[in-house]
């Protein structure tokens, strides 16, 4: 960890793995209450936590709040501290300010806490400056709401001018939420990373598994379902030999899965991967992808393997 991090946001750079919490209450895309239910996503919660994963992902607008609740209930239940962030969505009625901290009050209600450690505007609006909703950020953080504030699905000019909102009130910019995974290596190749890497700012890789594809499980035979199908049914095949490769590397690690591989691969780019879970095998499985890490050179190869999925 560069030495120069503020003190406030070190916590971030602290964490290896987190778990993403958009399929606790999500039917759009990820079929809540068919195949998983409250209780699957609550012992995922609990051996996460058992196993040392106490960062965990969520956002106001999953499953229209559902997914925020439940994460206050397991909170309630389990008395593990865990670390908490949570976004704020840029809905059309929301064009101020003041409704960033209005929306904050409402998470913090449905988590049943006082304050998250990060709040993190969930995507830069196509109407509302970039420097609005900032202000609300600071805010949050000057009330005490907040310990650490982030953005996500921000370029690189959009955070700086994050950057230089929260700068007029001493406050560090602690994270960037960004989609990061062997199939779409963007931010490598726009220098996003980079870029974060030399301002201290925490690259959080949503999506690590690519919304599962990179567990192996998915191929031309067996699809993945709902709307997934149409993001990724183009290139399932193509990416069978990586798929191929990460299984291989996974037995010369001495039985690393798919998925496992996948995520040490984000932590080996100093990235903070949150792969999702819905359930216990799933989420212990994905906290397995900690304390140890994939050699220099199967870092090459699946760069390598990879490096055709993102143009
Ligand atoms: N900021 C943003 O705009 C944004 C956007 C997207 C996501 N995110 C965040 O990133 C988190 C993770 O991203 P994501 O949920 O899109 O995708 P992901 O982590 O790439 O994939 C999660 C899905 O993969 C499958 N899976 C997970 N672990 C598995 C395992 N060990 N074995 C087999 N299957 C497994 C599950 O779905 P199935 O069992 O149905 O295959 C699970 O729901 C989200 O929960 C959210 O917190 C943020």
């Amino acid at each position: 960890m560069p030495a120069d991090i503020p003190e406030s946001i070190r916590f971030l750079h602290e964490i290896e793995i987190g778990l993403g919490a958009w399929s606790w209450g999500d039917r759009v895309v990820w079929n809540y209450g068919k195949g998983y239910n409250d209780a699957d996503i609550e012992s995922g919660f609990n051996v996460s936590v058992e196993n040392g994963v106490c960062f965990v992902d969520t956002a106001d607008i999953y499953g229209n709040g559902r997914s925020e609740h439940l994460l206050g209930q397991f909170l309630k239940q389990n008395q593990t501290p865990v670390i908490v962030a949570t976004k704020f969505f840029p809905l059309p009625w929301r064009w101020s300010k003041a409704s960033v901290t209005r929306a904050l009050h409402n998470s913090l209600e449905r988590l049943g806490l006082e304050r998250v450690d990060l709040y993190q505007i969930h995507w830069p609006s196509p109407l509302i400056p970039v420097e609005t909703y900032v202000e609300g950020l600071a805010s949050a953080h000057r009330l005490g709401l907040a310990r650490a504030v982030g953005v996500s699905n921000y370029n690189k000019n959009q955070m700086q001018r994050a950057i230089t909102v929260l700068s007029k009130y001493d406050i560090p910019l602690a994270s960037n939420q960004v989609e990061y995974h062997l199939l779409n290596r963007s931010i490598e190749k726009n220098g996003l990373l980079a870029r974060c890497q030399e301002l201290g700012i925490r690259l959080i890789a949503y999506s690590p598994l690519a919304m599962g594809l990179l567990t192996g499980k998915y191929n031309s035979e067996n699809l993945p379902p709902g709307t997934r199908n149409g993001k990724y049914s183009s290139i399932i095949k193509e990416i069978q030999p990586l798929i191929h490769l990460m299984t291989s590397i996974g037995q010369d690690l001495g039985g690393k899965s798919v998925a496992q591989v996948a995520l040490n691969w984000c932590i080996c780019k100093n990235t903070l991967p949150i792969p999702g879970a819905k359930n216990f095998h799933q989420a212990e499985m994905n906290a397995g992808s900690i304390g140890w890490r994939l050699t220099g050179e199967q870092i090459s190869k699946l760069d390598a393997a990879s490096d055709q999925f993102t143009k």
